[in-house]
């Protein structure tokens, strides 16, 4: 292709695919498969690494992220980021109405939204550009975090058609859906880590990770609901949001009943009343709604206090709580041998659902909550799927009930537990001897993101572990169709999909099968952080503490954890197993990659204009190169940019070291 044709081609396709990320993800109406668009996006990342100098901070595949913020600039906001009052009930949401009508007696209309619980964010364009993205922080100041909001799928990085004014500012809240939390969750427990407490945590602190691209992996989604300009282009707020679903923004839809106009108090209530009924089958935490005067005019004169605006009020719900006998405490072993305790209770009605179980956390929240068992307990049913303990009625509790003793054995193999300095968990230590460990390994290695083994699910492992057909993951791959016949329940059909899905997963990419060995600490975004710095499994057996600390986003607790994985002997046996089986131990050359770069160590230096340090730090990679830090005899080349420190560049000149810019970093990978 030639370099204009690549040029046209890619942008082309970012306006493709921004059209079909607005279908898909504001107007939930997509026009072409998820795989066409993944094929399109792919086509454009391919021809993006291929010809770096149309890089474009804003293109669809930024989405991805890979900037790391080391900490985030303060930003004074523009307009103040005020927070609203709240009332409880009736009465109050009726008296707040009186005041205001007291101070401006005339006809109000008001627009009534939900009241996400999320972060707040405040976004700003110019010409259509994303370009900052800031917390609320104190109000004044926030944080701006606009590397990490780039990697929200519902938050638009460049606006659709010509209505938008030049600059302005968009707010609204990010939050995570109740499903995607439980989804995240559920993969922190199995990696060892402890679960976020819910959604509203969830979302706050991704947004304040340093890596964006972990941020790009995680389910944040957004809702707008505030614009602000110097000169408004519309009399009232409802208007004004409508406008910027047309932009390109999500909103709260009218269609769907996420935002009304309401006349008086009696049409804001019809708004209360049925979402305080239907806010379960929300896919979203919201914890009240918000009242806001329509007119722009008459917002402007109620004006505000230094708090909160006047024009607007929060009605919030009351949190469900219930009470129930706490009947028992049990355990739950999960695939690393973490300890997750669990309240079994007397069968209570909440929220529309009959509640059964409720999670515990960890032996210090049943401390700090001076539980014990047969206590008459409340439970809460917050952003968690799972409903949560959060108190005693000591009042009830029976006058010699004994203190609650914490198991000290594993409650499947019986092994004395142990807890790491530092860790809220218990760990079984027999990882190898306890039954769900075994199976919750052999689970996790088989499923969809790891070596997604195809016709095998978790009855069947625990099947074949039960019949001791397989005792590890690198069994599997020694499995006959013969062995597997005699099961019951097992045709022979599906015995051959087994086998036919076991030998497909023998292409299964390095970083994927490093995630599959389960190692605690080792999700996805880790197995392919080490995978791509350590390119194969030797060089990663034999990796030191400190050398797999060495690698960027890679801490001390995940180094450790490594280490002492292959020092086990019976891991290193299963890995060479694995490895004899024929499954797939080196990193794969990556696609758009090239050998301009190989066998030289290359160290990035100052402020780049056409690349992020992350971006020139895969590219580096991805030509063959090694990204290191300092400057050292063994330094090949310098990419410098704005800024490099006298002391680098002298260095670097009395060892010889070739020193280019990023234009010349660019044609050097640049291939014809
Ligand atoms: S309007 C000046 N609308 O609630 C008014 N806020 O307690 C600005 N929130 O910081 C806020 N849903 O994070 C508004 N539909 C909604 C909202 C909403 C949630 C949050 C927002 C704000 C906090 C104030």
């Amino acid at each position: 292709m030639k370099t204009e044709q690549a040029q046209t081609k890619i942008a082309d396709l970012r306006q493709q695919l921004d059209h079909h990320n607005y279908q898909y993800y504001i107007l939930d109406a997509p026009e072409i498969s998820d795989r066409q668009f993944d094929e399109m996006l792919r086509e454009l990342q391919d021809l993006e690494a291929e010809y770096p100098q149309f890089a474009d901070p804003l293109s669809p595949t930024q989405r991805v992220g890979g900037d790391i913020t080391k900490e985030f600039p303060t930003v004074k906001h523009r307009y103040p980021m005020l927070s609203l009052s709240n009332t409880y009930s009736k009465e109050e949401l009726e008296d707040y109405l009186k005041r205001i009508e007291k101070r401006l007696p005339e006809k109000m209309e008001f627009v009534c939204e939900l009241k996400y619980d999320g972060a707040a964010i405040g976004i700003r364009y110019k010409n259509g550009q994303l370009v900052r993205a800031v917390t609320r922080g104190n109000g004044t100041e926030g944080d701006d975090i606009t590397a990490n909001v780039k990697t929200i799928n519902t938050v638009p990085l460049t606006l659709r058609g010509e209505g938008y004014p030049d600059e302005f500012e968009i707010r609204g809240e990010i939050f995570m859906t109740l499903e995607g939390f439980a989804r995240l969750n559920q993969s922190r427990v199995e990696e060892g880590l402890e679960p976020f407490a819910n959604p509203r945590n969830s979302a706050s602190g991704t947004l304040k990770m340093q890596d964006s691209s972990i941020v790009a992996s995680r389910p944040l989604d957004s809702f707008l609901y505030y614009v602000l300009m110097d000169e408004p282009q519309s009399s009232n707020h409802y208007d004004a949001v409508l406008a910027a679903r047309e932009w390109g923004f999500k909103i709260p839809a009218p269609e769907k009943g996420l935002m009304r106009k309401a006349q008086n108090i009696d049409e804001i209530f019809e708004f209360i009343n049925h979402w305080d009924a239907h806010r379960h089958e929300l896919p979203f935490e919201i914890d009240g709604v918000v009242i806001k005067v329509n007119n722009y005019q008459q917002q402007e004169r109620l004006g505000a206090t230094a708090k909160a605006p006047r024009w607007a009020i929060a009605y919030k719900y009351k949190a469900e709580a219930a009470e129930t006998i706490l009947e028992k405490v049990s355990y739950q072993v999960g695939r690393t041998g973490a300890i997750t305790p669990v309240a079994n209770l007397k069968p209570v009605s909440l929220a529309g659902t009959t509640v059964k179980r409720a999670s515990l956390h960890n032996s210090d929240q049943i401390e700090k909550l001076d539980l014990r068992e047969g206590d008459a307990v409340y439970v809460e049913k917050g952003g968690e799927i799972i409903p949560k303990v959060t108190g005693v009625n000591f009042e009830k509790r029976a006058p010699h009930a004994p203190p609650f003793q914490y198991i000290q054995n594993c409650p499947e193999c019986d092994t004395p537990l142990k807890r790491a300095e530092g860790e809220a968990l218990h760990y079984c230590p027999n990882a190898s001897g306890c039954p769900p460990q075994i199976t919750g390994r052999i689970e996790h290695f088989i499923s969809r993101k790891a070596m997604d083994i195809e016709g095998m699910g978790p009855e069947t492992v625990e099947l074949f572990v039960k019949e001791g057909l397989i005792q590890n993951q690198a069994d599997l791959y020694f499995l006959k169709k013969e062995d597997l016949l005699p099961l019951e329940r097992l045709a022979e059909k599906s015995a051959q999909n087994i086998i036919d899905g076991i030998a497909a997963s023998k292409s299964i990419p390095f970083e994927r099968v490093l995630f599959a060995l389960g190692i605690r600490y080792v999700g996805e975004t880790v197995a392919k952080k080490l995978a791509r710095h350590f390119e194969n499994i030797e060089a990663l057996q034999q990796a030191s503490i400190e050398e797999l600390s060495n690698v960027s986003e890679i801490g001390e607790r995940i180094a450790e954890s490594v280490y002492n994985y292959f020092k086990v002997p019976k891991n290193q046996a299963m890995v060479a197993q694995l490895q004899a089986a024929g499954l797939q131990f080196t990193a794969e050359k990556q696609e758009g990659g090239s050998d301009a770069l190989a066998g030289l160590t290359v160290v990035i230096s100052g402020k780049f204009e056409q690349f992020s340090r992350a971006e020139l730090k895969e590219l580096i990679e991805k030509h063959g190169g090694k990204n290191t830090g300092s400057v050292s005899k063994n330094t090949g080349l310098i990419v410098a940019g704005e800024g490099m420190g006298p002391s680098k560049r002298q260095k670097a000149e009395d060892l010889g070291v070739q020193i280019i810019n990023e234009q010349e970093f660019a044609q050097m990978i640049a291939s014809e």
